[in-house]
């Protein structure tokens, strides 16, 4: 097997949004660094952006006055229903629109309105773009910026150092077309590996199998990595179920908001202003304006289960000037095209009928209206002191920094958000590199030698299996990458609060479903990879088990209902402030296999209202 070295003093992780911004910023500030970013596809086309997408959802206007870094924290915060780290949020909302400026400067092209010159705004935050190539133009600049671009690679584990195992040494992994065998070392490590999909099951199924709204190839990666590797992780328990168009996965941000789309149950009636239904159980949160986007989802449940589904969105009302049909189409061409193509293979003019809208299937993730991840160090500027312990963005691992999906506690950043947060995150990386000169890191040879066993041992197991086949490619001895991940998705389906279950879940039900993921990570053992793609698969189903297992540990431990809409403690229906307005942190410790828990408090830094 080919074995191959890479060193570096900055070490990226994932080239999406956040990775970008990381190797741009980190190039600005550490002019002589070598900066590496490894790449499980090719960034020209990788991560949640690869489509394109139709607008930029963080764009603040504060050279036109229209909204401040402290209204842009009051709407993060009360849309994720008070739980949200200000420092961070606030961070990220006087960075963001410079780095807009920067993305325009590099050719992306904004819409503007000829008289006022100021952008298009879809919705407050929101701003119009065409979007299609808005991922290669963001990775044009990483380009320029890294050393090295290590694209195809598959990171497996991180390394922490041989003689300070809370400090990051760096990465390995696998080139999923040669298949050899990669050993990063890197004094800094910037993780920007995405968010997950596939950890519930999809309502997609049979023909439509894979389907999904988030990316496919955002696996856990952001969130597998560190929990493996020590770091504390909060929020892991909230997770996005946003109203998608059915089947399609259409997003309905433009449609909402630019479109003036109204959305109905089956009888024509709106529903999603109906706020006396939410007083029982959720108290003053029924009043928050804007409603919060889990509050809205919640309503619209509400109307399926009294069977007044399915729910229209009225497009053919929306679409009434040639003008708003064209916009109709470009926001889903240039973001979700399968929805577009939906549209013309089921015969469906929207510019005549209505579509029905759905809520999805959960999706953890950091950067949309929900913010799970790894616990971060604030700026120093503004985090109190429980929330900082060194350098920005730094997770309670030396060394190891985190941006967009992969960093936990701020919410709504988008694809602007995560590619400004990974600014913030490479410029603090340097600083960690510069504020320690004499860095020197060690890798464990034994450590590395286990890890490259482990990573490679699906392809035996397949090679030994293979020869007891019982039928087609079935084999007593080994299970499939797909086999596990269907199981993994059924498990949290059924008991982690999926689509079956609507939403829903108990303590009882959160504890079989963790016996039966006990099960499943005993099988692990055991998976069979034909090949080098599969391999790949194995991995990343590896990492999914791990990031539901902390999503189970999470769901359980915050005994409350705090965010109806995404998901339901049945046992305990009621947001309790009293006991649980604080942060659930984790810690995992791979040497014993135990999960520690605790309550973090939320501390209103910022006079946001
Ligand atoms: P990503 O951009 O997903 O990047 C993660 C990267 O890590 C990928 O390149 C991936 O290949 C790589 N990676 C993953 N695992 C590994 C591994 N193990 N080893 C190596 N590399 C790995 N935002 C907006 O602002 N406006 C919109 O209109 C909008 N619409 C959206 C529509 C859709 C259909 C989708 C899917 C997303 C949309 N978003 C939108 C959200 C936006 O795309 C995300 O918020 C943003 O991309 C998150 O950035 P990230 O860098 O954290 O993750
Ligand atoms: S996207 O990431 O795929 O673009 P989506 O279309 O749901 O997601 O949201 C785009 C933006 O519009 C986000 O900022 C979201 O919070 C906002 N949004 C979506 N629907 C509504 C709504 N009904 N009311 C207010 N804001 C909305």
């Amino acid at each position: 097997m080919q074995v191959r070295n890479v060193e570096s003093d900055v070490l990226i992780i994932g080239g999406g949004m956040a990775g970008c911004g990381a190797a741009y910023e980190a190039r600005t500030w550490g002019k002589d660094l070598k900066i590496v970013i490894a790449e499980k596809a090719n960034i020209d086309r990788s991560g949640a952006v690869a489509m394109g997408l139709s607008a930029i959802n963080t764009y603040l206007g504060m050279r036109w006055g229209e909204n401040t870094p402290e209204d842009f924290v009051n709407y993060v915060k009360g849309d994720l229903m008070g739980l949200v780290r200000e420092d961070l949020v606030y961070d990220v909302a006087r960075h963001v629109d410079s780095s807009v400026h920067l993305l325009e400067e590099w050719g992306l092209p904004i819409m503007k309105d000829e008289k006022t010159g100021k952008y298009v705004r879809e919705g407050k935050w929101q701003i119009l773009i065409h979007g299609e190539s808005y991922k290669p133009i963001v990775a044009e600049a990483a380009k320029k910026a890294a050393s090295e671009i290590v694209s195809r690679v598959m990171i497996t584990h991180l390394i922490t150092d041989s003689q300070d195992k809370n400090r990051i040494a760096g990465a390995v992994g696998f080139d999923v077309r040669d298949g050899s065998f990669i050993i990063f070392k890197a004094k800094a490590v910037v993780l920007a590996s995405g968010g997950a999909t596939h950890i519930f099951r999809p309502r997609s199924v049979g023909e439509g199998w894979g389907r999904t709204w988030y990316s496919p190839w955002s696996t856990g990666s952001g969130y597998a990595l560190p929990i493996e590797a020590g770091a504390k992780m909060v929020q892991m328990e909230i997770r996005l179920v946003p109203t998608r168009f059915k089947d399609g996965y259409g997003p309905v941000g433009s449609w909402f908001l630019y479109l003036k789309s109204k959305a109905t149950n089956v009888n024509g009636e709106t529903y999603d202003t109906n706020r006396d239904r939410l007083r029982a159980n959720y108290g003053a949160y029924a009043d928050a304006k804007p409603m919060p986007t889990c509050m809205r989802n919640h309503l619209m449940m509400e109307e399926i289960k009294e069977g007044r589904s399915p729910i229209l969105m009225h497009t053919q009302d929306a679409l009434d000037t040639r003008e708003k049909e064209e916009a109709g189409w470009e926001d889903f061409l240039d973001m979700t095209v399968s929805q577009a193509m939906l549209w013309a293979s089921q015969n469906t003019d929207p510019k005549e009928r209505w579509s029905e809208l759905v809520p999805t299937e959960p999706y953890i993730m950091g950067s949309h209206a929900v913010n799970a991840g790894a616990w971060v160090s604030g700026p120093e500027d503004l985090a109190p002191e429980e929330y900082q312990w060194g350098w920005n963005r730094m997770t309670t691992i030396a060394g190891l920094f985190a941006a967009g999906d992969a960093a936990g506690g701020a919410g709504h950043k988008f694809s602007s958000g995560s590619f400004a947060e990974g600014r913030i995150a490479g410029k603090a990386a340097v600083k960690f590199l510069h504020d320690n000169s004499g860095l020197r890191t060690n890798l464990d040879k034994e450590v590395i030698e286990a890890r490259k066993n482990e990573i490679f041992q699906p392809l035996e197991n397949y090679q030994l299996g293979k020869q007891f086949i019982t039928r087609g490619s079935v084999s007593p001895y080994y299970l499939y990458p797909n086999q596990g991940l269907k199981r993994l998705e059924k498990i949290m389906d059924e008991y982690g609060g999926g689509i079956t279950s609507f939403y829903s879940t108990n303590s009882t039900g959160l504890g079989r479903g963790m016996e039966l993921l006990d099960m499943l990570k005993e099988d692990l053992s055991l998976l069979g990879a034909e090949d080098l793609h599969q391999l790949q698969r194995a991995w990343e189903l590896n990492h999914r088990v791990i990031t539901a297992e902390s999503v189970m540990r999470h769901t359980l431990f915050r005994e409350e209902t705090r965010w109806p809409g995404y998901y339901y403690r049945t046992d305990h229906p009621k947001i309790d402030d009293a006991n649980w307005k604080v942060f659930v942190v984790s810690k995992f410790d791979r040497n014993s296999g135990n999960w520690s828990l605790e309550k973090v408090p939320v501390y209103n830094i910022l006079r946001t209202e």
